[in-house]
């Protein structure tokens, strides 16, 4: 007899004692999603992909990794040339990182341009948030690891930066090393937080920002409320089920993805030093600063923020909170944009000009960051860091004079 989710069998024999049917249908087969999703809905999904791939090969690493400071540089070189597919599955973790952090940047940008993190989205927006400080605190400490040059020079500029705090800055950056330099204690305590800590946290955040997803339903190109208008069965007008038509489309973002991913992997794992920094072939050597350190590409636009700040009397602090500022800044943004247009297809010029200037200028700032400095490049760095944080001034302020098009009704479709 069928139960009341209308299965039988083993199936229906699991139903009755799990709501697997039901999550599948609330989740997945009538889950409606607006129908005019276009290119830039493909980064969550291939996010949640390099999540997957992260874990399941961070797992087999752990397997040859050894986190001591006599070893660990050692058992590396290990997994790339002893250990069979070490070498495949070193590069497919290297270059997940850089990845994820691409997928997360573009995905990023996308709420950015359709204004997906205006109400009722704030709580998926600050969950996305809080899953980037998460992944920027993941890849600092898988950093260290390796114990190369970078890795441990690197660590060391950072840790030091929260010297710099007035009053328990020392005492802060001693308890965060575990000693007086970079040294066993950390990388121990950074394997530790690396591998299991915050991998957690990253998953509980990653299932809370798509329970609020699910609970508000997506935004969408156009910036419409596929829920205000439905059929008489309850469904909205403009979605459809995500099964099977979102699978489908997001597998197609999946092969794509994999082609360029294999690539890199293949033909270009340290693609240049920006994936793999070149001394980090080198082991650590506590005696020996390399001459020019800079952070992976995915920092380098606070790091050239920071570095863009004077010291003032003697400290970096402003520098610091300059760095995190701009991190903190992003929470706000939902109350921020005052503007009640959220996609930038009907919104003004003026919103237009400043998202260039903000996107322009976080990308200068990042190639800044990969640099050494120079007098010119600090001045250009400083216009940058005031163009970044000018975007989060303006907002409020825009909607006085931004003139924004007539939102339609319904969902557009070319
Ligand atoms: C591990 C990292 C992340 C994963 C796995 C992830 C996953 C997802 C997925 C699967 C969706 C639905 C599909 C889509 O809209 O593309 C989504 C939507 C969204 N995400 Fe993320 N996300 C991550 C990080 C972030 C970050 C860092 C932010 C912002 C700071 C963010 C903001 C948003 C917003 C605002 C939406 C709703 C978009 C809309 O409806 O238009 N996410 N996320």
């Amino acid at each position: 007899m069928a139960n009341t989710q209308g299965t039988t069998g083993l199936l229906g024999w699991i139903d009755e004692r799990f709501p697997l049917t039901k999550m599948m249908r609330e989740h997945l087969t009538e889950y409606y999603a607006p129908k005019n999703f276009n290119f830039w809905y493909f980064f969550g999904s291939l996010a949640l992909l390099v999540l997957v791939n992260q874990i399941l090969t961070g797992i087999w690493l752990t397997m040859s990794y050894k986190p001591s400071a006599a070893d660990a540089f050692a058992s590396v070189e290990y997994i790339m040339r002893d250990v069979d597919w070490g070498w495949l599955i070193r590069y497919m973790h290297s270059t997940g990182a850089s990845a994820f952090f691409i997928m997360v940047y573009l995905h990023m940008y996308r709420a950015l341009i359709y204004g997906s993190y205006k109400k009722p989205r704030e709580l998926i927006w600050i969950f996305g948030v809080l899953i980037f400080l998460c992944l920027m605190a993941e890849a600092f400490m898988g950093y260290l690891l390796p114990w190369g040059q970078m890795s441990y020079w690197g660590a060391q500029v950072i840790i030091n930066l929260f010297s710099a705090i007035p009053g328990i800055g020392p005492d802060l950056s001693v308890w965060i090393r575990g000693d007086y330099v970079i040294s066993d204690a950390t990388l121990n305590r950074f394997f530790a937080l690396h591998v299991i800590a915050l991998p957690l946290v990253l998953l509980g955040l990653v299932v809370a920002h798509i329970m609020a997803l699910h609970e508000v339903g997506s935004n969408n190109p156009d910036g419409v409320e596929i829920k205000k208008l439905k059929d008489e069965k309850g469904r909205p007008l403009d979605g459809i089920p995500f099964h099977p038509y979102y699978t489908v489309k997001d597998l197609v973002g999946v092969a794509v993805f994999l082609v360029f991913f294999a690539a890199v992997i293949f033909f270009m794992p340290e693609m240049g030093g920006y994936f793999l920094e070149h001394p980090n072939f080198d082991p650590a050597d506590s005696l020996k600063t390399p001459p020019h350190i800079a952070p992976v590409w995915y920092f380098t636009p606070f790091y050239a923020m920071l570095r863009a700040v004077p010291s003032f009397a003697g400290t970096q602090v402003w520098g610091v909170l300059v760095m995190f500022a701009a991190i903190i800044v992003l929470f706000f943004l939902p109350w921020l944009d005052r503007s009640p247009v959220k996609s930038i297809r009907y919104r003004g010029l003026s919103f237009k000009l400043a998202l260039v200037a903000f996107v322009v200028s976080f990308l200068i700032l990042g190639y800044l960051g990969a640099l050494p400095t120079t007098p010119a490049r600090t001045s250009v760095a400083q216009i940058c860091t005031i163009l970044y944080f000018a975007f989060f001034a303006v907002l409020p302020i825009l909607p006085a004079f931004e003139k924004t098009r007539p939102v339609p009704e319904r969902v557009t479709e070319k």
